[in-house]
């Protein structure tokens, strides 16, 4: 009988078992050896494909292994918790029963409450606020005996005794079950029939190379077909970070778009937070419950000149003809250091720094804010944030800007809304459409004289602030924010390259 189609690792394998016995049952060891390999792969799939041709027949066996999960292999280091309390029980002295006082001083609040319920189960009664063991022999029997049934694992599901299994399967996290699956493999009447002849190995070529082509081997060798559809191991590489790539596809497309980055601390004094932004000193966002402020240092020293100038806009708008907030400005509250809230604080010292060159700046960097952590807030997030300053420069300019970056990043819908800061007029709100929604991704506006003013800065200035996190929300298909911060191996591998 012909074998027309076998690969050489079917062949290696059929020759290694017409070598046996007819009838023999090969497990994967055997077979490992018998055909020198190494790879469990190789014997699985050859047998898989002598099999698809009716040669050798394969007998499949799924066992259950059991073995310890977490809190069983904590209770096999520190003793069951039932047996934990049963000692403790024993070490009282002789003849007293203590009460449930007792055993809620002496265990934690999470252990006392089940240990009761495992102690009624052994036949500990609670009498007048007592714990009474009628049988105590008894209780240290079954005590003993589940340590000693925790201590034989792992072990095949069944060579272990079904009542203790069912025990220890009901009770949370102490045991789990893995299956795995055991081959034998044996010769069919078909198998056995085909000639050695048949089962030469070939020389079969899966590469052409230029070496190969200059020789005349190839001439009579076998060409193997690739099968596209097979499935194949996914390589593991190292990559960066997704939040990581996101930044840097950002960077690029500012780079592309004639920006330069600004990079810039993140401890920085309330003068230039807020008050060079034109928000007012007693702003609730200033407040402790929004504002990360720092003990160390405990002052940022501020240019005094700076400082009156934002005094008198604060208090009655400078020269601006704005009439301030009104109020005293205080230069104590501008020097407190805090933990930077937005990255608008250093766009505005660099154009404070710049005051009469055009320029397109961005940064993407880290800002602090007292928010609860939930699905979509942080307290350390990342800004986007922008300005062009050039003699010209528009609210049409500011919009087409940010229409092109999201356009770049692949959200060609983008419309603005009015909104409102303190430092910008008119402000903005973007919004990019995500699965048919509107999403906020962020402000921008034009700086207002409050502001440009005190710094000498004489051209229009546009500004923005957006959220980096919201957008890799978008970009990766989260709905939980916080699913980028965890270190989940699995799904950082398969996250997509950005
Ligand atoms: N700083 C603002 C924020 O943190 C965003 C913003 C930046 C708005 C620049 C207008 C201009 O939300």
């Amino acid at each position: 009988m012909g074998a027309p189609d076998l690969l050489n690792p079917e062949r290696r394998m059929l020759r290694a078992m017409q070598l046996s016995e007819a009838d023999r049952s090969w497990d994967l060891e055997s077979l490992l050896a018998a055909c020198e390999w190494t790879d469990q792969a190789v014997a699985v799939g050859a047998g898989h494909g002598l099999q698809n041709h009716g040669l050798v027949d394969v007998d499949e066996e799924v066992l259950r292994e059991i073995s310890l999960d977490d809190a069983g292999e904590d209770a096999h280091q520190n003793g069951l918790l039932e047996h934990r309390i049963w000692s403790w029980m024993n070490s009282l002295d002789e003849g007293a029963s203590p009460s449930m006082k007792d055993l809620q001083e002496a265990f934690e609040r999470h252990e006392a409450g089940p240990g009761v319920g495992l102690l009624k189960q052994l036949g500990v009664s609670l009498e007048g606020g007592l714990l009474v063991a009628s049988n105590p022999d008894e209780i240290t029997n079954i005590i003993t005996q589940r340590t000693e049934f925790l201590a034989s694992l792992p072990a095949l599901a069944d060579t272990l005794d079904p009542t203790m299994l069912n025990h220890f399967s009901a009770r949370k996290n102490l045991v789990k079950a893995v299956e795995r699956t055991v081959r034998h493999w044996t010769l069919t009447p078909e198998g056995q029939a085909v000639s050695s002849d048949e089962l030469q190995e070939t020389v079969v070529i899966t590469d052409l190379t230029p070496e190969l082509l200059q020789g005349d081997t190839w001439k009579t060798a076998e060409f193997r077909a690739f099968d596209v559809s097979l499935e194949a191991a996914t390589p593991r590489t190292g990559r960066s970070h997704p939040m990581q790539a996101l930044i840097e596809r950002i960077r690029a497309i500012f780079l592309e778009m004639g920006f330069s980055e600004l990079v810039d601390d993140y401890v920085q004094s309330a003068g230039w937070n807020m008050d060079a932004l034109f928000i007012p000193q007693d702003h609730p966002a200033r407040e402790m419950q929004d504002t990360f402020y720092l003990d160390q240092p405990s002052t940022i020293e501020l240019d005094e000149g700076v400082m009156q100038a934002w005094k008198a806009i604060h208090e009655h708008g400078g020269e601006t003809g704005s009439t301030g907030w009104g109020g005293s400005y205080s230069t104590d509250v501008s020097k407190r250091p805090l933990l930077r809230t937005h990255t608008t604080v250093n766009t505005i010292q660099y154009l404070a720094e710049h005051p009469t060159e055009a320029c397109r700046v961005f940064s993407v960097d880290r800002v602090f804010r007292k928010e609860a952590i939930d699905r979509t807030h942080l307290p350390e997030f990342h800004q986007i944030e922008g300005i062009i300053m050039e003699e010209g420069a528009n609210l049409q300019m500011l919009v087409t800007t940010l229409k092109t970056f999201y356009a770049k990043m692949g959200y060609p819908e983008v419309r603005v809304r009015p909104a409102y800061f303190p430092y910008t007029e008119p402000s903005l709100e973007i919004e990019v459409k995500w699965r048919g929604k509107w999403l906020e991704l962020g402000g921008a506006g034009i700086f207002r004289p409050e502001v440009t003013e005190p710094l000498g800065i004489t051209s229009p200035v546009l500004a923005w602030g957006m959220g980096l996190e919201r957008l890799a929300m978008l970009v990766l298909g989260l709905d939980d924010i916080r699913q980028l911060y965890i270190s989940d191996l699995e799904w950082l591998r398969n996250q997509p390259i950005l």
